[in-house]
């Protein structure tokens, strides 16, 4: 198996530190399968157990959820968590209940030995992997529905997504109660979602929402790059593109959000075999579009690029 390109140059942490890490990470063996620093937890309730042991213990916990398939902005939030936290726990599950009746669950890329060998390269002490059978038991009823941010945008695009979304992200929270979660700012609407049910439901974790990372060409970095073929991934770049048009705007005085949607629309339309699916000035913090960009404002935008749908966004103003 080839490995990734950051892992092969250079290790991310130097020995020193990678040997500190080992250290901290003793908190409880023998949960499961693991090799090297990693613990592989299969079980919910073991995995519960650990972590309340580790807080008993004294410990922080930071929580980074993930469907794997891992790359550097998922590598990002476990960075974060494993600088701010005693101990840290990810968790790969490509959660069946958030794709729609039209998006191919099967076809979601499943990479978990690379995945854990990126997590052991970075020393992270554990790593909850369930099945489906584990997170669904056969009575599974309960949806969870966190009302009107979930609503526009990407809920309307994919209307059992945050659904999906909020229903797994709280059982993950039940299972691993962690004092910090880390997401991601790549999943603008799901950090205000996720935000929204530790508040309404009264969960005991702080949310912290990390940076977009990229490629060198400006393209965030996804899971879902990988199903773009060399030509749609060349035209994929558009969409940074179009946020940076954006950002020139705002620099150069322009403060109508249709002005600049409209420029961002033409730019975009120039590019073969782009549909747009919506582009959208966003007051920061939420999902309610803004006229007039005389703050920090979140544009957020959505393409497909053949079969493959990515989003992207960047705080302008
Ligand atoms: P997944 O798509 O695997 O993303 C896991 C986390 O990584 C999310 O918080 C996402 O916002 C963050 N992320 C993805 N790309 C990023 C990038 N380029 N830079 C920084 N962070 C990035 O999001 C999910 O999984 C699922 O919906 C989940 C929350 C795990 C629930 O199933």
């Amino acid at each position: 198996m080839s490995m990734p390109s950051h892992q092969t140059k250079k290790p991310l942490l130097s020995a020193g530190e990678r040997s500190a890490r080992r250290g901290s990470a003793n908190l409880s063996r023998g949960t499961e399968s693991g090799a090297g620093t990693t613990q592989v937890v299969t079980s919910s309730s073991r995995m519960r157990l650990a972590v309340q042991a580790a807080k008993t213990s004294g410990k922080t916990i930071g929580f980074v959820p993930t469907m794997g398939a891992l790359h550097r902005g998922h590598l990002s939030l476990v960075e974060a968590s494993l600088s701010q936290c005693d101990q840290t726990v990810v968790s790969i599950f490509v959660n069946p209940t958030q794709f729609g009746p039209d998006e191919d669950v099967g076809r979601y890329p499943r990479t978990l030995d690379r995945d854990l060998r990126l997590l052991e390269e970075l020393c992270c002490p554990w790593v909850f992997a369930p099945s489906a059978s584990e997170m669904y038991g056969a009575q599974f009823d309960t949806s969870i529905d966190v009302g009107p941010v979930a609503e526009p945008f990407e809920g309307a695009m994919r209307p059992t997504h945050f659904q999906g979304v909020a229903t797994v992200v709280l059982k993950l929270f039940q299972i691993v109660p962690a004092n910090h979660a880390y997401f991601g700012q790549k999943d603008y609407q799901q950090s205000l979602v996720v935000k929204q049910l530790a508040r309404d439901l009264s969960v005991p974790i702080d949310i912290h929402v990390q940076k977009i990372v990229r490629e060198e060409d400006g393209l965030a970095c996804s899971s879902r790059n990988a199903f773009l073929s060399p030509a749609e991934r060349v035209r994929a770049r558009s969409l940074w593109q179009s946020l940076q048009l954006a950002e020139q705007m705002v620099a150069a005085g322009e403060k109508s959000a249709d002005k600049i949607i409209g420029q961002m629309r033409e730019q975009l339309a120039r590019c073969e075999n782009v549909e747009v699916e919506y582009i959208a000035f966003l007051e920061e913090g939420t999902v309610c579009e803004v006229t007039t960009v005389d703050r920090r404002t979140v544009v957020v935008i959505a393409a497909r690029f053949g079969q493959t749908r990515l989003i992207d966004n960047h705080i302008i103003g």
